[in-house]
């Protein structure tokens, strides 16, 4: 693999401007949200860690995180949002969900809720799943900035996959800096341990330990926390991905008889990743192209070759799971 496939932007290693380091003030915040708005990356404390944050309506700004930490998977990513107004246009709220939002929030305490598809959140950014995660951080610098950018922001932590996660601007920079646009410096991370995630259906589940005990939560709704991967063992049952009807044909050169084309790089497709061979591109198209081209029923999907380097690892994972023999 390799040979004749078209250059790519991880591959061209093209300059980023040196990371801004924005203050904690006016004009910082102003300059974070405006990059946010448009599309950019920028780091920005909360109570926990610091997250790489992104519009998580731009798949595309999505995909940038995904390249920038090197993450070889798509994995769901967390989004916060200001208050709990917006949280309820982005996910439905059953009663264990009021309850705990009601005690914890704003605070250390992710929620995974069903997802109102009519919330326009892109699919790469829950990595396709029919749930998502919603934070309401306890930090004014991050409420404030959130409250400006007026759209709810994907945000991992913001370290190099593999890395521990930063808790000051400094530890930011040092893995991260030259990949992001921007990180605003609001000093240390009170909590330093990245929130606890539950779930709340089927029924309520600690699905990562965090900086809120799970015992509070416990107390809270009085009863005890199923733990992910124990009792709920049912394999999806929790994250249920989409996987196409249709079967998958990888590393196709052309479409057979009956089958549709999802093309990258210059060929002929029904569909193309990206044309151009950008692959931040393709990982923002990756899902809904996917959902178009099986809507036709096609007998199978060809897809082109993907190079497996920067984030065609991870479209890669994605697609072999995708078309990977599966039961039923
Ligand atoms: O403290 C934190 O939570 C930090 C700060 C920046 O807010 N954020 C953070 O985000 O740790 P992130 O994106 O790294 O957390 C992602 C994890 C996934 O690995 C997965 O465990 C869980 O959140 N997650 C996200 N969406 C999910 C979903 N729909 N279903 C199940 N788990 C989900
Ligand atoms: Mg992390």
């Amino acid at each position: 693999m390799g040979a004749g496939l078209p250059a790519t932007r991880t591959q061209r290693h093209e300059p980023m401007p040196e990371t801004e380091i924005l203050p904690a003030n006016e004009t910082g915040l102003a300059r974070a949200a405006e990059l946010l708005r448009s599309g950019r990356l920028v780091a920005f404390p909360t109570e926990t860690v610091y997250g790489l944050g992104a519009d998580a309506t731009d798949g595309t700004a999505v995909a940038r995180i995904f390249e920038a930490k090197g993450r070889p998977r798509f994995n769901p990513l967390i989004v916060h949002v200001p208050d709990v107004a917006s949280a309820r246009r982005i996910a439905h709220f059953d009663s264990t969900a009021e309850r705990l939002a009601d005690a914890f929030w704003p605070g250390a305490l992710t929620l995974v809720l069903p997802l109102k598809p009519s919330a326009g959140i892109a699919p790469l950014t829950t990595a396709d799943l029919p749930s998502i995660a919603l934070r309401l951080p306890d930090h004014p610098l991050a409420r404030d900035l959130l409250r400006r950018v007026a759209r709810p922001v994907a945000a991992p932590s913001a370290n190099p996959s593999g890395r521990i996660s930063p808790t000051s601007a400094h530890h930011v920079l040092s893995g991260l800096n030259g990949k992001i646009d921007a990180v605003l410096d609001g000093g240390t991370c009170p909590v330093g341990l990245e929130s606890t995630i539950v779930a709340t259906q089927p029924r309520p589940t600690l699905l990562r330990p965090g900086g809120l005990p799970a015992e509070a939560v416990e107390a809270c709704l009085g009863a005890r926390l199923g733990v992910a991967g124990s009792e709920i063992t049912a394999p999806g049952q929790l994250a249920s991905h989409y996987a196409p009807n249709a079967r998958l044909r990888l590393d196709a050169n052309a479409a057979n008889p009956g089958e549709a084309l999802l093309g990258f790089g210059p060929v002929e497709a029904d569909l193309n990743l990206s044309p151009t061979g950008d692959l931040v591109e393709a990982a923002a198209n990756l899902f809904h192209h996917l959902h178009t081209l099986d809507a036709r029923h096609p007998g199978a999907i060809a897809v082109s070759p993907v190079p497996d380097r920067g984030l065609g690892r991870a479209i890669n994972d994605r697609l072999r799971r995708a078309a990977a023999p599966r039961a039923g």
